[in-house]
């Protein structure tokens, strides 16, 4: 009698847990399907955007994304009106589904373009500058922007043009949804031909 009392409560925590694991578990191809119906236009099916205003969302990691997302839905601290109404309709299961998604695909290489400014972006990313208090994007992106899961973002291989849009934003105050003014600290030491050669640098990094 006690036997079978305890085998109920134990098969009861068992299917418990069970359908908290399937609750948590991101569902990929859930993900897949809303991205081919809604996000792939701008994105590109395989988080690989073609037009640089567009972000690259392959390969990124799946809490930033999710953060984003809830961000753009909140249309506070991180407003886009194009991304608002993209993440108005999607559930936090959605949210989840499609950045497991977009962060399980292959990021495809980008190059930097302008030789000129190769030096100056290499600097900063790599050393920042010290005398102004500017640090290094080295030391919580990683050394070749590949990010540091889960908080950093990745870089690496980013369209300069949306690189350069962000850092901008960051800096007039525009995005502020960076936990304690992380980046807005580090946006608003750069000049125009800093943020310029910092995100030409960052699109060739791989
Ligand atoms: C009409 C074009 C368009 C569509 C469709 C679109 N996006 Fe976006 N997305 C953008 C643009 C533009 C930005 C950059 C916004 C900004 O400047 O802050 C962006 C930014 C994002 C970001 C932030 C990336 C980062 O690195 O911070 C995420 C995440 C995202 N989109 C996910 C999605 C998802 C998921 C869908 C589909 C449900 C989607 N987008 C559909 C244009 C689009
Ligand atoms: C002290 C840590 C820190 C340093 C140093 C730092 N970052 Fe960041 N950066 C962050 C964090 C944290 C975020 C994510 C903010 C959020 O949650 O949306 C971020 C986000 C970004 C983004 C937005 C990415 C996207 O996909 O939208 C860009 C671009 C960026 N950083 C560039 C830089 C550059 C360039 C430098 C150097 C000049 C730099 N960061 C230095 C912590 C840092």
């Amino acid at each position: 009698m006690i036997r079978a009392f305890a085998l109920a409560v134990l098969a009861g925590c068992v299917s418990t847990a069970m359908a908290q694991s399937k609750v948590a578990k991101p569902e990929i191809d859930k993900g897949q399907a809303i991205v081919i119906q809604v996000c792939s236009a701008c994105h590109g099916q395989d988080g690989n955007s073609v037009a640089p205003v567009n972000p690259k969302l392959a390969g990124q990691f799946p809490e930033y994304l999710e953060k984003q997302l809830a961000n753009f839905k909140a249309n506070t601290a991180r407003k886009n009106p194009v991304m608002m109404g993209m993440s108005a309709n999607l559930s936090a299961d959605d949210i989840r589904n499609v950045s497991a998604y977009f962060a399980a695909q292959k990021p495809k290489e980008g190059s930097a373009k302008n030789a000129d400014t190769t030096v100056l972006g290499r600097r900063i990313f790599r050393g920042g500058d010290v005398a102004r208090g500017l640090a290094a994007c080295a030391s919580c992106h990683g050394a070749a922007g590949a990010g540091i899961p889960s908080q950093y973002p990745r870089l690496a291989g980013q369209h300069a043009d949306y690189t350069e849009a962000q850092l901008r934003a960051f800096r007039i105050g525009e995005r502020a949804n960076d936990a304690n003014r992380i980046m807005r600290m580090v946006a608003e030491k750069m000049s125009d031909a800093e943020i310029k050669a910092v995100a030409d640098y960052i699109a060739g990094l791989r």
